[in-house]
């Protein structure tokens, strides 16, 4: 079965901060590094470091061929990328302080100017029974989920960002959300993660829904029963992509059948692992490190 992750690309800038910079502040920053992210890139390798057949679809200018490399190197399928010479690639601003907590802010560049041509060439290449994974980092999402789920695919989707476009779309047609707390307090209208939970499932009837809740860890609705997993404890370095990699390791366990708690203990350490180095993708484990590695959990 393959994955097909149609989502964004990002060069990180990713500046280390003693605090988030203040309203009016100036503030030097200790370090600065340059790494591969999207979140879509970064899900697309967690896919595939996890154990899943993975195809990447987006969008590059030339200032981005270095995250082609990096799918390459994790042996992710790059067949569907398009590069338009003329604009530069999505890029994203990153402050990481001193716990290792970030705030980010993105600018779209390629992968807002996706076509509709694009998509439909992309989707050719896959059929009934593939899976198709995204986010909100790109533009024409409702489109894309319309014309995969028409022609079978299976639709996982993170709704992150949440923004106006996303709140407006029908999202009626995803198999799999996978989301945080705050995104799940946005689309349900409720501030309680039991509550969010339960308008979700109520207004998603047909969809298995995984809510990550920080130091709480997780929730997940499999469409019978609602299980609980806490996180695994480890320093965090950078939480940059946390998300990200639990969300593939995720994916690919659902598909590989694995029993609930095992999904959701496995997405957690590969999570935990990732947070306690610097960077986006390259801070993803592989599942032989994630399956040799021995955690607490908190
Ligand atoms: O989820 C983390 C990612 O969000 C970063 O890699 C950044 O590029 C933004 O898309």
């Amino acid at each position: 079965m393959k994955i097909l992750v149609f989502g964004s690309l990002n060069i990180d800038r990713r500046y280390i901060v003693d605090h988030f910079v203040q309203p009016g502040e100036t503030l030097s920053s200790l370090d600065v590094g340059t790494f591969s992210g999207g979140k879509g890139l970064n899900q697309a390798i967690a896919c595939k470091k996890a154990g899943s057949d993975v195809y990447m679809a987006g969008k590059i200018g030339k200032d981005g061929a270095f995250l082609l490399a990096e799918l390459k190197d994790a042996d992710v399928s790059t067949k569907h990328v398009f590069i338009d010479e003329n604009m530069m690639s999505g890029h994203a601003i990153i402050q990481v302080d001193t716990n290792g907590q970030n705030c980010i802010i993105t600018y779209g560049g390629t992968n807002r100017a996706i076509t509709k041509e694009e998509i439909d060439e992309v989707l050719a290449d896959f059929s009934a029974g593939d899976i198709i994974l995204m986010q909100n980092e790109i533009n024409s999402m409702e489109y894309i989920i319309e014309q995969a789920h028409a022609k079978g695919m299976l639709v996982a989707l993170n709704p992150s960002p949440i923004d106006d476009a996303l709140m407006n779309s029908d999202l009626s047609k995803v198999t799999y959300f996978i989301m945080n707390e705050v995104e799940a307090a946005k689309i349900s209208g409720k501030a309680d993660v039991t509550e969010a939970f339960d308008v979700l499932r109520a207004k998603y009837p047909q969809s298995k829904i995984v809510i990550t809740m920080g130091g709480d860890g997780s929730m997940f609705f499999d469409g019978e029963k609602i299980w609980r997993h806490g996180i695994y404890k480890v320093k965090a370095v950078d939480t940059t992509a946390a998300g990200d990699t639990f969300t593939g390791y995720f994916l690919n366990g659902l598909l590989e059948g694995l029993q609930p708690l095992e999904i959701m203990s496995q997405a957690a350490k590969a999570s935990a692992i990732a947070v306690s180095q610097p960077g986006a993708a390259d801070s993803i484990p592989t599942k032989d490190v994630v399956l040799a590695t021995q955690l607490e959990l908190k």
